[in-house]
C-alpha cells in the first residue's frame, strides 16, 4: 500500500472514510473516556497525541474551553482532515489539528498541563522511548493519560480477520500487538507507567457494547491498522479475504466488538 516513514499514516489516511465510520460507536466513546481520565479543567493546555478524527480532542476542547490551547496531531491527513470539520463545526477555534510525527512535535516552551494519547503508543515504532518524547512535552507537573486496549478486547472480530486474511497469505504477527500485549492489563500499565517516571498511576477500565454485523464488521478492517494485512493482495484476493472474515463472523455468532479499553494517568514531577 506504501513505504517510507509515514506508512502509520498513510494506512489510517487511507481507510479514513472506512474509519470515521465507526467513530459513532467505538471511537469517540473511547475518545471520551481519554479525556474524562484526564481530569480536564477550563484554561488547561493539551497535546492530543495520535488524535485521528479527534475522538479525544474534541471532548478535550470542550473541556478547557475556547481561552485555552489544545494541539491535536497527527499523520494520516485524511483523519485530520475530518477531525478538523468537526472543531469547525461545532466552533472550536481553540482545538488545532496538525500533521506531524508526534514524538518530535515541537512542544510550547513551559509544555503541556495535559498529554493524552488514545490508542496510539503501542503503534510507535520504540513505546517506551516515543512515549517518553510525549512525557518531556509536559511542564512539571503535569498529567499524561494514554488509552490503551485491554488483553482479550476486539477478539472475536480480529479472529475472524486473522483467520480469513492466513487464507491468503502469511501474516507475520505485527510489533504492535506485541508492543500492546506488554501494556494490556491494569497491572502492567501502572507499572510502565512507574517505569516511565510517572507518580503513583491510576488505571481505569470500560467495557462498551459496539455490535456488529457480517456486513458492517468489515469496515473497521480496512479503516485501522488492520489495513495493513490486506497490502500487496489482489482486489480479488481482498474480496475473498472478506467473503470468509464475514462467514467466519456468522459461522462463530461474533456480534459485538467486545471493546474493553484501559485508561492510565499519571502525573509528571518534572
Ligand atoms: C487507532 S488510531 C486512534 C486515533 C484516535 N486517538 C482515536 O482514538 O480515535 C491511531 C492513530 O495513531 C496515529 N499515529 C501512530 N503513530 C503516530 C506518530 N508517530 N505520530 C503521529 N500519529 C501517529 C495514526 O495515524 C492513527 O491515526
Amino acid at each position: 500500500m506504501t513505504t517510507g516513514e509515514n506508512i502509520v499514516g498513510d494506512v489510517f489516511s487511507a481507510g479514513a472514510r472506512e474509519f470515521h465510520s465507526w467513530s459513532r460507536v467505538l471511537w469517540d466513546p473511547v475518545g471520551e473516556v481519554t479525556a474524562e481520565a484526564a481530569g480536564l479543567t477550563g484554561g488547561e493546555s493539551v497535546l492530543d497525541a495520535c488524535c485521528g478524527a479527534g475522538a479525544s480532542a474534541l471532548p478535550a476542547a470542550r473541556a478547557v474551553g475556547a481561552a485555552s490551547r489544545v494541539d491535536a496531531v497527527d499523520l494520516a491527513d485524511g483523519l485530520l482532515a475530518i477531525g478538523e470539520r468537526r472543531a469547525r463545526e461545532e466552533g472550536l477555534a481553540h482545538l488545532r489539528f496538525h500533521r506531524h510525527e508526534v514524538t518530535s512535535w515541537p512542544a510550547p516552551g513551559p509544555g503541556y498541563d495535559v498529554v493524552q494519547c488514545g490508542l496510539g503508543v503501542f503503534f510507535f515504532p520504540d513505546m517506551d522511548r516515543d512515549s517518553a518524547a510525549l512525557t518531556r512535552m509536559l511542564r512539571p507537573g503535569g498529567r499524561f493519560v494514554v488509552t490503551v486496549w485491554e488483553k482479550g478486547a476486539l477478539g472475536g472480530w480480529q479472529a475472524a480477520l486473522r483467520g480469513a486474511v492466513l487464507t491468503q497469505r502469511d501474516l507475520p504477527r505485527p510489533p504492535q500487538m506485541d508492543q500492546l500485549a506488554r501494556i494490556d492489563t491494569a497491572g502492567a500499565l501502572a507499572a510502565w507507567l512507574t517505569d516511565l517516571g510517572g507518580s503513583q498511576p491510576r488505571v481505569g477500565r470500560r467495557r462498551f457494547e459496539a455490535p456488529l454485523s457480517p456486513e458492517t464488521g468489515w469496515a473497521p478492517a480496512t479503516g485501522s491498522g488492520t489495513r495493513r494485512m490486506l497490502d500487496g493482495l489482489s482486489p480479488a484476493a481482498v474480496e475473498r479475504v472478506r467473503a470468509e472474515f464475514t462467514a467466519r463472523l456468522t459461522a462463530d455468532s461474533v456480534t459485538d466488538l467486545d471493546v474493553r479499553a484501559l485508561t492510565g494517568t499519571t502525573r509528571f514531577p518534572g
